[in-house]
């Protein structure tokens, strides 16, 4: 994008590029989620698959939530580029208890944003993540209710599918 088209758009060069990151990170999110899919589905956690398939869509959603946003301010949305997604994981336990590391760490960013929102006075950018900090108290809560429910279940012999099935109470 050409200098004079930046100064001349309705958001802050700034918060455009801070949001242009937060897309990049829901993107790896849905990326890691679907391949958390492809370990569930290998691993027989077939309930704790399709949570992780809508987790996936969840993620673009957001992703093109903020692309339209940046698109309704006449910034500059980017397309992307998605590499590194973890595709090992150890247990159905290391599963979740990384969701929820992915999860406290998108969290951070989005407050960030909303600070740095703040201090330049784009009171837009800082209404419109809104949604998005109170998604995270929710999406952290249900992985750490999970993440509750495996320890009161253990992870011994048919506590895994168990665990498995009782995975769909998380699900609308
Ligand atoms: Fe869109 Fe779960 O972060």
């Amino acid at each position: 994008m050409k200098d004079i088209a930046r100064q001349s758009m309705g958001i802050k060069v700034e918060s455009m590029d801070l949001l242009n990151g937060q897309i990049k990170m829901e993107a790896h999110a849905s990326a890691t989620y679907l391949a958390m899919a492809s370990w569930c589905e290998q691993n027989g956690f077939f309930t704790s698959a399709k949570f992780f398939y809508k987790q996936a869509e969840e993620e673009r959603g957001h992703m093109m939530k903020i692309f339209e946003f940046l698109i309704d301010t006449g910034g500059n949305p980017l397309s992307p580029e998605v590499t590194g997604i973890n595709h090992d994981y150890s247990s159905i336990v290391d599963v979740f208890e990384s969701t929820l590391e992915h999860e406290v760490a998108v969290t951070k960013s989005i407050h960030n944003i909303v600070k740095k929102a703040r201090e330049l006075g784009d009171i837009a950018t800082e209404r419109f993540l809104d949604w998005f900090v109170l998604e995270q108290v929710e999406e952290e809560n249900t992985i750490r209710d999970i993440l509750d429910m495996i320890a009161v279940t253990g992870t011994e012999g048919v506590g895994l599918q168990m665990i498995d099935n009782q995975v769909a109470n998380w699900m609308e």
